[in-house]
């Protein structure tokens, strides 16, 4: 992914001062993937400074900065290697995550620092995890259908609609497990389905349950 800052000029500049000054993207991002934050898109030549701030659970605040009159780069706290940038910052200030761990939940801020002021660009990360999906019968007549250690908790419904018990274990890491266990007792029911709706993708299975 390319950040549009090269292409920036002074005039251009003046327009992103009005709504570009403390933006904040929520980034849904896939557990796996690489990730590319971007900075404001302003030419480097009027900058003094690049700072990234992070803000993840459990981990002390930790910031990266580039000063461009030494041309040095100075780290606060920051111990997670996945978390870099994507090149030397006097070429390209964007930061990258290679690859996102459910543990980089959290908050990105790139703040420019120019004569005139600070331009900032916010990103709140939100690590997605496919859930497992299994569906077994357990006792006559029940299905059980189960997405695992997804993030966020994946929803879950049947085709019929059966009565249900639905259950939610909670994995400590920020994944989810949904158990959801029907029957349909006194219905002609010989084939279910079962539907599992998540961010990061849907799944049907079926199965056949015993006549009767
Ligand atoms: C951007 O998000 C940060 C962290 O949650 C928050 O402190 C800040 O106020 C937000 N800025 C805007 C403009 O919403
Ligand atoms: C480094 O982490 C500690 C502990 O979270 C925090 O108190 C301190 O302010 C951090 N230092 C900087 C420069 O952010
Ligand atoms: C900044 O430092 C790097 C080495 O860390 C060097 O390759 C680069 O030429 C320097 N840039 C400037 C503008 O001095
Ligand atoms: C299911 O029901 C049949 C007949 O009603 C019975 O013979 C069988 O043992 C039952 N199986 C289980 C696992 O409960
Ligand atoms: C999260 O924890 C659950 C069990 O609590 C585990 O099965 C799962 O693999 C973990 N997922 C990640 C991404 O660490
Ligand atoms: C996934 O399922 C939900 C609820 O059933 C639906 O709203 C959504 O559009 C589905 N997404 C896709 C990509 O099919």
């Amino acid at each position: 992914m390319l950040c549009p800052w090269r292409t920036a000029n002074l005039g251009l500049l003046l327009i992103l001062t009005v709504f570009l000054v403390t933006a904040n993207t929520s980034w849904p991002i896939l557990m796996g993937k690489n990730a590319v934050l971007c900075c404001p898109p302003i030419a480097l030549k009027y900058l003094i400074i690049i700072t990234w701030e992070i803000i993840l659970r459990d981990q002390p605040f930790c910031k990266k900065a580039y000063k461009k009159e030494t041309n040095e780069t100075k780290e606060t706290n920051c111990t997670d290697e996945r978390i870099t940038w994507v090149s030397r910052p006097d070429q390209n200030p964007a930061l990258q995550i290679r690859p996102v761990a459910i543990t980089h939940d959290g908050y990105y801020r790139c703040i420019m620092g120019a004569p005139d002021g600070n331009f900032h660009r916010g990103y709140h990360l939100q690590v997605l995890v496919t859930p497992e999906v299994t569906l077994f019968q357990s006792r006559n007549g029940t299905a059980v259908c189960k997405a695992a250690a997804g993030k966020p908790a994946a929803q879950i419904s049947w085709i019929p609609e059966g009565d249900c018990v639905t259950e939610q274990e909670y994995g400590g890491n920020g994944t989810v497990t949904v158990k959801s266990t029907c029957h349909w007792e006194g219905h002609d029911v010989s084939t279910v389905t079962c539907h599992v709706s998540h961010l990061t993708g849907n799944k049907s299975l079926d199965i056949e349950l015993p006549p009767g």
